[in-house]
């Protein structure tokens, strides 16, 4: 078996005495790297000098080695704060109002990749495969191909890709999403996600087989396939059953005093669609006020990204509606929502998600959101809560069970809410049984075998130019 390779903007090197927090993308990562030799690379979080930046610093855990480097400060501001999260973020979420162009921070980003390739290239074997992740390295592929790494390269991208007008918006896209032509096989969460990108290079002049799974553009042939992320479904459910019965959670059930728990759980990010839950979860109190009293909505939300403006001023108008809400219909008995800007650990977070009646997922767009998966895959088979999805998270492809709302629509919201609410129990039961099924049955491992194996077939593909070449080369050869 080969060895992987796997680069990502941050990498969670395994800390043996901390709690177990890993996020998606370190849970896709470590099933990825389960049973085989592998090395993880990527920035430490840390800035540093600009002199001193790009000493990797390895750090040896079984058969794993996390390969990390330090960001210079003007790096950092112009890659990462700069063109991947006021540039690519919103573009790629849609958003191309909130995007923040500017040419200095382009050549930041261009100029980081080249240095992520420059710092991994003496770590790559000619037999390695490579899988890079998301976003922030749409270009890595060409800069390790411009430095002789002919290995196979893997892309996944964990955010949803627009439709191609939208694409054609960020500037200088050639050099972005065009530069995914140099990976073997590029990864979407959804179907949707897929095809989107498709149209992107038709339009660039990329041409398709008859399938559409793979193109040829600028002499390479890509694969590109939907490969929608996923949990360790059974760990997560056993972690709840567990988590269920800590301190933590006794606690917690304690302070509802008997009322339904309504729960959201997200980074501080405008694509969560926050500041809509919350004015639908108002409209819920206003329109079916039998349930005042009766529930306590908490919004669990870690901050994030928080020197970027655009996270600055979401901060700032979340935090005005609730205390709208809670001023609006509080009493000195209840409080309507909690709101906590606070990480918890996998278990404690598992604990809620069982806890709550009601999992509120309803971000504006989402590439997968493994916030539902968790959610579903923590709850009690015989008393489930029930799911409100929005229509625009990569996961309602996939969830059937839910109650899908249009986040942006405040009276679909409440009824869902209130329908989520009154759910007979085999109702709720039938639902959470066959979306706990599809999630048992395409878990993270299976994830993880699906991309290597898409991966491996990438290169035995034949190679639309690679095959000219070699008959170019033979019939020159039959004149000299
Ligand atoms: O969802 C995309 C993603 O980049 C994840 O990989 C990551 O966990 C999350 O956003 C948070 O991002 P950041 O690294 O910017 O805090």
């Amino acid at each position: 078996m080969p060895r992987l390779v796997v680069v990502s903007n941050r990498v969670a090197v395994p800390d043996p005495e901390g709690p177990r927090q890993a996020g998606g993308l370190a849970v896709a990562v470590n099933a990825a790297l389960k049973r085989r030799e592998g090395l993880w690379f990527g920035w430490s979080g840390a800035t540093c000098a600009d002199d001193i930046a790009y000493k990797p610093k390895v750090i040896e855990r079984r058969r794993r080695s996390f390969v990390t480097i330090d960001l210079s400060h003007t790096d950092y501001q112009e890659y990462y704060n700069g063109f991947a999260n006021r540039v690519l973020w919103p573009i790629l979420h849609y958003r191309v109002d909130l995007a923040e162009f500017t040419a200095v921070e382009l050549s930041g980003y261009l100029r980081v990749n080249s240095r992520f390739a420059d710092a991994l290239s003496g770590f790559i074997r000619p037999d390695d495969w490579i899988w890079v992740h998301d976003y922030h390295l749409l270009p890595l592929a060409k800069e390790l191909r411009a430095r002789g790494h002919d290995n196979p390269i893997g892309f996944f991208l964990h955010i949803p890709c627009p439709p191609s007008d939208i694409l054609l918006a960020l500037p200088q896209h050639a050099d972005t999403m065009g530069a995914l032509a140099h990976y073997d096989l590029v990864g979407t969460q959804t179907e949707h996600d897929a095809e989107n990108l498709r149209q992107y290079f038709e339009q660039q002049g990329a041409s398709f087989g008859r399938n559409r799974t793979s193109f040829d553009f600028d002499g390479r042939r890509v694969l590109l396939r939907a490969f929608p992320v996923a949990i360790a479904t059974g760990v997560y459910a056993r972690a709840a059953r567990n988590a269920i019965r800590s301190d933590f959670a006794a606690e917690v059930r304690e302070s509802l005093n008997g009322r339904k728990l309504i729960l959201g759980v997200d980074r501080l990010d405008y694509s969560k669609g926050i500041p809509q839950r919350i004015q639908g979860f108002g409209q819920f109190l206003d329109s079916y006020p039998q349930w005042r009293h009766h529930v306590t909505y908490l919004q669990v939300t870690p901050t994030s990204r928080s020197e970027v403006p655009e996270y600055a001023d979401i901060n700032q108008t979340v935090n005005e509606l609730v205390g709208q809400i809670n001023g609006r219909y509080g009493e000195p008995a209840w409080t309507p929502i909690r709101y906590v800007n606070r990480a918890y650990s996998r278990a404690s977070l598992a604990a809620l998600y069982r806890m709550a009646a009601v999992g509120l997922v309803t971000p504006l767009r989402d590439g997968m959101n493994l916030v539902a998966k968790e959610y579903v895959a923590a709850q009690d088979p015989e008393n489930p809560g029930v799911l409100v999805l929005s229509q625009f998270a990569g996961a309602a492809e996939e969830l059937d069970g839910a109650v899908v709302v249009n986040p942006l629509e405040s009276e679909a919201m409440a009824a869902a809410i209130d329908q989520a609410l009154h759910m007979p129990l085999p109702e709720r039961q039938a639902r959470y049984r066959r979306m706990y099924r599809h999630l048992a049955a395409n878990d993270i491992d299976r994830w993880a075998e699906r991309f290597l194996s898409a991966l491996a077939e990438s290169r035995q593909q034949p190679r639309l130019f690679d095959n000219l070449r070699q008959l170019f080369a033979a019939r020159a050869s039959l004149f000299f």
